[in-house]
């Protein structure tokens, strides 16, 4: 299978494991609005799980629940990045926002569980040993929290306020944690559960997640709602520090551009198992939503 075909069965294998997660679970608000906040999206943090177990030769199968709980944690993230108190936004994934379609109660409590199911999918026996489960966890909790997703939104909301431009070297360690930590983790799971070295992975993932969150932040000036399904040129409205803010498109594109090259070169020790990694890469920055 190519790369657009893996992605789009791997986002199919994502979403029915993490529909199947949430079957026979209380029969309430906020059981519906974790359903609507988990579906659609592009899937990629799922894909890079699936992906780079296959190329480690671990069966999809035994990977699955660490690709459902990543998507779950990002969906977490993104409906609280949605909030009134952070982006406030009233479109994601081309629908109403959670606290738009229910209210903010209801949103602030369906990303709590659905934070919590992104642990409880990383419990799943068929991942590996206690070891392995245990692994996953800790480095899942590492990458989502106060060192990781939390610090990056934490500094992207303390930017909007601040009294000078950020530097170069704040916005990547801020893109590095918002975005860069949850790539991180879903791009070394396969090694994870595998026992390989995650080293090489780790590198690519560290380009790919800078390359990802600046081809954000250029598809927020230069992209359409529609296409996007969020809202878009928000950012600057808001007072965002990001690479286009500091450096302007152009600078932008390049530094992205070089930066899908990094990860390609980090993949050269798996030779052409690492084909579909590569071509994610360069989907990163040549996607238009
Ligand atoms: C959007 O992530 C939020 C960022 C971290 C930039 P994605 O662009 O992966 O969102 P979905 O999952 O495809 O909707
Ligand atoms: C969101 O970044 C990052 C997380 C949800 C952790 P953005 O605020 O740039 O994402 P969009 O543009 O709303 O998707
Ligand atoms: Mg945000
Ligand atoms: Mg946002
Ligand atoms: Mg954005």
């Amino acid at each position: 299978m190519n790369f657009p075909e893996r992605l789009a069965a791997d986002a199919a294998l994502c979403e029915a494991r993490l529909m199947h997660a949430l079957d026979g679970r209380a029969d309430q608000p906020v059981t519906h609005a974790m359903r609507y906040a988990l579906r659609g999206g592009k899937r990629l943090r799922g894909f890079l799980v699936l992906e780079g177990a296959r190329m480690l030769g671990v069966a999809e199968e035994r990977a699955l629940s660490a690709a459902a709980a990543i998507e779950a944690l990002h969906a977490y993230s993104l409906v609280h990045d949605d909030l009134p108190c952070m982006d406030d936004d009233d479109l994601r994934r081309g629908q109403p926002t959670v606290h738009r379609k229910w209210d903010e109660a209801t949103a602030v409590l369906a990303g709590d569980a659905l934070q919590t199911l992104a642990f409880e999918l990383l419990c799943d026996p068929v991942l590996g040993t206690a070891d392995v489960r245990m692994e996953l966890v800790a480095g899942l909790a590492r990458a989502s929290g106060i060192d990781g997703m939390v610090l990056g939104q934490a500094l992207d909301i303390a930017a909007e306020t601040a009294d000078r431009p950020l530097t170069l070297e704040e916005i990547t360690a801020l893109q590095a944690g918002k975005t860069g930590a949850l790539i991180g983790f879903a791009a070394q799971a396969g090694a994870v559960i595998t026992g390989a070295d995650p080293g090489p992975l780790r590198r690519y993932a560290a380009a790919l997640g800078l390359a990802f969150q600046i081809a954000d932040d250029i598809l927020d000036v230069t992209g359409d709602s529609a296409t996007l399904g969020k809202r878009a040129q928000k950012d600057a409205a808001a007072g965002k520090a990001t690479f286009v803010s500091l450096l302007g498109l152009d600078a932008a594109w390049s530094r992205a551009r070089a930066l899908v090259a990094e990860a390609e070169a980090a993949l050269s020790p798996y030779g052409v198992r690492a084909a579909n990694l590569r071509a994610a890469a360069r989907f990163v920055i040549e996607r238009e939503s």
